[in-house]
């Protein structure tokens, strides 16, 4: 089978997860790749059609070692019929856990067929200068593993007659997913320090879950925000900080145990 039509489905608040795809579709061979970006609060609401396309590769953020809850709830809208397609989950250095066996499920009640899965390393999104966490990936090698998976799912697909041919990819992940409805930061969020703000409205129009209302004020839906610090990373004024004991001890412990380099795992 070739694969003419390629969509990336993603929901992807600091971009990692994005980045990945595009370098997986590099490979694909495909005439048209198109985007569906679930990353903004239209995905609650805009109306999809079902999936048609040759190949999706859907990909999701690991939070707490599961798919980020937005993402799930907006990839529930999806709707296809035995498509086949790619799972990716991308997490920052620590682990993805059953992320991606969560992903995967997910997919495969959506009506796709996961053929393959990987998991990529991206910047952890509470990663700074002073408190790295993956900071820079994906890397030119993450990239070119990327390509490479792309590749082997291209391989893949060209020697199968019929999609009736295809089993589902195994993945690694346990049953029942792991929990994380008591999870300590339930009831954190971003902040604005005003002294740097400059009202020019850009966190407004990237936070994910519209938490930000910006008038004579940055205003923040405190229960809301899901912490994905896309508002921290892409402040022009360094005016967004999450900044709070509990989230700083635990991003420390997290800095601090996951230096050692992750590499991409990819199932087949
Ligand atoms: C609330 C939250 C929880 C996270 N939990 C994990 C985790 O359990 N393991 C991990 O390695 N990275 C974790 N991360 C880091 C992200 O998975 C990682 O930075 C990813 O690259 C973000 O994807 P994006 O750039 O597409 O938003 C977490 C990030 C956030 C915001
Ligand atoms: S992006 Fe930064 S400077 Fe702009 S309104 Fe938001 S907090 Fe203020
Ligand atoms: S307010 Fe919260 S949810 Fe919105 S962009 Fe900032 S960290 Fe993400």
């Amino acid at each position: 089978m070739k694969l003419n039509t390629v969509k990336l489905v993603y929901f992807s608040p600091t971009r990692t997860t994005k980045q990945i795809l595009e370098s997986i579709a590099d490979s694909l061979g495909a005439e048209t790749v198109q985007h569906l970006d679930l990353t903004l609060p239209e995905a609650d609401t805009s109306r999809f059609e079902e999936i048609r396309d040759d190949f999706v590769v859907l990909g999701a953020p690991v939070y707490e070692g599961r798919v980020a809850k937005t993402a799930v709830s907006r990839l529930q809208r999806l709707r296809a019929d035995k498509i086949p397609a790619a799972v990716v989950v991308v997490y920052g250095n620590r682990a993805f856990e059953d992320a991606l066996l969560e992903l995967s499920d997910l997919a495969e009640n959506l009506g796709f067929i996961p053929i393959a899965g990987g998991a990529f390393i991206g910047e952890h999104s509470f990663a700074t200068e002073n408190r790295p966490i993956a900071n820079g990936r994906p890397d030119s090698s993450d990239i070119a593993k990327a390509r490479d998976f792309g590749t082997k799912i291209r391989s893949k697909m060209e020697n199968l007659e019929s999609i009736d041919d295809v089993s589902r990819v195994a993945v690694p992940g346990n049953i029942p997913y792991i929990d994380r409805d008591r999870s300590a930061l339930a009831d954190k969020a971003a902040k604005t320090l005003e002294e740097k703000c400059t009202l020019c409205g850009d966190c407004e129009s990237l936070c994910p879950v519209g938490a930000i209302t910006v008038g004579d004020a940055v205003v923040t839906d405190e229960l809301a925000c899901i912490l994905c610090n896309a508002c921290v990373k892409n402040c022009p004024a360094g005016a967004r900080v999450i900044d709070d004991p509990m989230i700083n001890k635990i991003v420390d412990w997290v800095s601090k145990h996951s230096q050692a380099r992750q590499e991409p795992e990819i199932f087949m």
